[in-house]
């Protein structure tokens, strides 16, 4: 009698185990694995140090009273109010201006003069934060009108020192910047995603309701 008991006992023991190893695979395989799958990953064709070019006492000539403004030295507002989106090698080109000689002295600055500056050559950046082509997004209204800071929508992009990968998710080829880090769809910052819902969240936020309007966002 006391024999079997002491089986009995081991083997739910055994079935605990069981479960457990198999509740763990799961999560490791749905919040791992899956994740990892889901989204392809894509260098960028150079690094660009953001930190190191709004440090004004390594980068001379980043004009603007407050950061957004210094941010808007490269990122600029047209005249027509539309938005340059990441700078054209023109921009860089007004301190890079002479491939024979290097502003500083990284083997990085030297790769970056001869693939692009000698060659006149466009660099093809992946833009982490673009949206599908259906939405209508102007930057003038938020930095301008709504006095939103790039950091509310972007974080600390513009402190980044080496650029990470630009990952896609492989079934709707959005970016990884719009649905999210986080599988659980948890956010913690203003900036951690920015699907149709976190637009219209901060517009009711701010008193601008009239704005969650389909035809506001979608032309
Ligand atoms: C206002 C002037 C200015 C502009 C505009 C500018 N740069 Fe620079 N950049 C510098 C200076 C100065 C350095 C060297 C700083 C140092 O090493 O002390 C530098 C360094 C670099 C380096 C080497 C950085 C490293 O981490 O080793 C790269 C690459 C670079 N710039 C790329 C660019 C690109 C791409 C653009 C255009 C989007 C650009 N720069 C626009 C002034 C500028
Ligand atoms: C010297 C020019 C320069 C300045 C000044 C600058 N940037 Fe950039 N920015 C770039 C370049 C080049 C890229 C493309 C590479 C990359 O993704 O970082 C870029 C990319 C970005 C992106 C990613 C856009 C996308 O969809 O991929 C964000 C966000 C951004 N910058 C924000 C900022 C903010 C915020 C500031 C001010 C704190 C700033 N930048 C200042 C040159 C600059
Ligand atoms: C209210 C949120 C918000 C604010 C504030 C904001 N952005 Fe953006 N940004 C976006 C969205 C959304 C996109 C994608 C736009 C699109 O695809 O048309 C974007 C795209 C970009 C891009 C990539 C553009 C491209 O064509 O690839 C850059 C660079 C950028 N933003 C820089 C900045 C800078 C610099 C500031 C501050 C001066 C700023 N943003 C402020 C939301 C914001
Ligand atoms: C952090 C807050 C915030 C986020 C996030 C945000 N917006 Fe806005 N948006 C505003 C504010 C504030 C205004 C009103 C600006 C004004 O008219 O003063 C506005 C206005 C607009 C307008 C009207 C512009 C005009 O010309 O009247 C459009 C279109 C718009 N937003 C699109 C978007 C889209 C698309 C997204 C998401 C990709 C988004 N917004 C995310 C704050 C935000
Ligand atoms: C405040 C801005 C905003 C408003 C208002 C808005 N959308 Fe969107 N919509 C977006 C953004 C940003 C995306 C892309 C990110 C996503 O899928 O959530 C999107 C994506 C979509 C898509 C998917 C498109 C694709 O290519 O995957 C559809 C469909 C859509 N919206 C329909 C609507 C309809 C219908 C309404 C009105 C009830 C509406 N939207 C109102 C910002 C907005």
């Amino acid at each position: 009698m006391e024999n079997q008991a002491h089986s009995s006992d081991q083997s739910t023991k055994g079935g605990w185990l069981f479960f457990i190893a198999g509740f763990i695979g799961s999560l490791i395989l749905g919040w791992v694995i899956f994740p990892m799958a889901l989204y392809s990953s894509q260098p960028q064709p150079m690094n660009f140090n953001h930190a190191l070019h709004m440090n004004p006492d390594k980068v001379d000539g980043i004009e603007g009273d407050t950061e957004t403004e210094k941010c808007l030295f490269c990122h600029q507002l047209r005249d027509d109010g539309t938005f340059a989106g990441i700078p054209r090698l023109e921009k860089c080109m007004e301190c890079h201006d002479d491939p024979e000689s290097p502003l500083g002295s990284t083997p990085e600055e030297k790769d970056f003069l001869t693939r692009y500056v000698a060659e006149e050559k466009e660099i093809p950046w992946l833009s982490y934060y673009r949206q599908p082509d259906c939405v209508y997004f102007p930057h003038i209204a938020h930095v301008k009108m709504g006095k939103v800071d790039c950091r509310t929508c972007h974080g600390d992009h513009g402190k980044l020192e080496d650029l990470p990968a630009y990952r896609a998710n492989r079934l709707t080829g959005y970016s990884i910047k719009i649905w999210g880090e986080r599988i659980s769809g948890l956010k913690f910052n203003t900036w951690d995603r920015m699907k149709m819902d976190d637009c219209a969240e901060c517009h009711t936020k701010k008193g601008h309701e009239e704005n969650n309007a389909c035809f506001v966002c979608h032309k």
